[in-house]
């Protein structure tokens, strides 16, 4: 047998090149996530239960990126997470949230919490037709100790609306002068269409990089597995609008994940931007484009929680993969994510200086504010929880939310722990982005597609490696 050699991040390193480049500004790092959808940067926060749901979603689609919300949820629960990014930035809100006048101020503040949302709009259903009759915002509810009260009886009455068509100018216009918050937008007839607020127009001058749909509204993912749900599971998820649907399991080759991406294909058509994986090897990708896929994952084995490779003796070393599967790709005209092993900005670059389009980080996002993961203080020192998807940990909770085991013993696949508190995840994309921008720098490259083109890696020893960190500094 011909024993192929895999190399890693830490085993490479970039030529520089002689470079035009003068600045980091000067780069651009637009990226293509799938076929259908490009962003801004190209980072994505793992699909994973101690990482993404919303929070981390709306941080990561703010950021020029995007987020995948994790599966380990019933569906009801992921769709709200999905809806929650969706709402939370828009030009214009197609469906706000409206409650009929005779609802308490108790179920009010319930709604308000489950939708993340800071008021609500009161309608009366009107041969089908929503009318507007008044708006309750936080501020009403402030000071309010009856919980029992009507909306009726404590919200304002006389709104100020706009017609459909108001101009963005137009609706700053009337927001300034009335200081109000939220404009409703109603029909001549009074029945409510839409809704335009002051934190979407503000959100949208703070963060010019946000990666958006074509309303305006941010972008997130949502992750499927390969169960009798998957349909029903992926027709509520994109019709609660969620724009890429991610197929996750750990081993995207097996037929299962084929024949999931073509029901998936099938069943939706063009209505569906599917990313399959994950995959390590240019057969696996072929076989998943064949199936339907507009997007591939690429890594087995190489995340910080992952104990694949040495449960199973399975895996190829990261940059192989990636180096693999980049020609594949191309011929394929498919873009692919490297899901896995990034432990900082330069194994970033050198994730898509080898041909990624995008990558996908899990253990850096896990330890920021937005993830879902647990807050640990330990001698005045701060922590997250991190877990592998398939660690003993969330296999025993996923066998409680399913109900029973089949009997059958299988060996957990990952590992969970703590992570450093990292702050708000804006810090860390910005150290990994300003990073690759540096490296597109050094090889004088201003796109990501130029940064590939100019890529030439030289491998190093362990003196080499030795030399690359700090030393003699104490
Ligand atoms: P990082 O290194 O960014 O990697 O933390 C995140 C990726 O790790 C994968 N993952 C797993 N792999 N067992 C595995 O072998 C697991 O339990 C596990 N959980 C997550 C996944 O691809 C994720 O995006």
């Amino acid at each position: 047998m011909n024993i192929r050699e895999g190399l890693t991040f830490d085993d490479v390193l970039l030529l520089p090149r002689r470079s035009a480049v003068f600045s980091r500004k000067d780069t651009n790092t637009k990226a293509q996530l799938s076929r259908n959808i490009s962003l801004n940067i190209p980072l994505i926060s793992a699909n994973m239960d101690t990482v993404t749901e919303s929070g981390m979603a709306r941080a990561m689609a703010r950021l020029g990126g995007i987020g995948i919300i994790h599966r380990f949820l019933s569906i009801e629960r992921q769709v709200e997470e999905v809806r929650k990014v969706k709402r939370a930035e828009n030009v214009m809100i197609e469906d706000p949230v409206t409650v009929p006048p005779e609802t308490t101020l108790g179920e009010v503040r319930t709604v308000m919490r489950r939708e993340g949302v800071s008021g609500v709009l009161v309608v009366k259903e009107i041969k089908g037709k929503k009318q507007l009759v008044g708006i309750l915002t936080r501020r009403d509810l402030l000071f309010e100790t009856d919980d029992r009260l009507k909306v009726s009886m404590v919200m304002t009455k006389n709104v100020v609306c706009a017609q459909p068509d108001v101009s963005p100018e137009k609706a700053k216009e009337l927001l300034h002068t009335h200081r109000i918050e939220k404009l409703p937008l109603t029909t001549k007839e009074g029945e409510l269409v839409g809704l335009i607020t002051l934190k979407d127009i503000l959100e949208r001058m703070q963060n010019p990089m946000s990666a958006k749909d074509t309303k305006g509204r941010l972008l997130v993912g949502a992750a499927v597995g390969v169960k009798d749900d998957t349909v029903s599971r992926a027709d509520a998820l994109l019709k609660a609008g969620a724009d890429v649907i991610v197929i996750d399991i750990a081993h995207g080759h097996n037929l299962r994940a084929i024949e999931t991406t073509q029901l998936l294909r099938k069943t939706f058509g063009a209505k569906i931007e599917i990313i399959a994986g994950n995959i390590a090897t240019p057969e696996a990708a072929r076989d998943l484009v064949k199936a339907g896929a507009d997007g591939l994952k690429v890594g087995i084995g190489p995340g910080a929680a992952c104990t694949t490779r040495i449960v199973t003796g399975v895996g190829v070393p990261q940059l192989t993969a990636i180096l693999d599967i980049a020609e594949t790709a191309i011929k394929l005209d498919v873009p692919f994510i490297a899901d896995g092993g990034i432990k900082n900005s330069g194994d970033f670059a050198k994730a898509m200086a080898a041909g990624a389009n995008t990558a996908m980080i899990g253990n850096l996002l896990a330890g920021c504010k937005e993830s879902p993961g647990e807050y640990i203080l330990d001698r005045g020192v701060a922590y997250k929880y991190y877990r592998g998807m398939a660690s003993y940990d969330a296999t025993r909770e996923k066998i409680e939310v399913d109900g029973g085991t089949d009997g059958f013993f299988r060996s957990p696949e990952g590992a969970s722990g703590r992570v450093p508190y990292r702050g708000e995840a804006a810090m860390v994309v910005m150290d990994l982005v300003s990073g690759l921008r540096s490296s597109m720098s050094y090889l004088g490259a201003t796109s990501l597609k130029e940064f590939t083109k100019n890529a030439e890696f030289i491998r190093m020893t362990d003196s080499g490696r030795t030399e690359s960190g700090p030393h003699g500094v104490k």
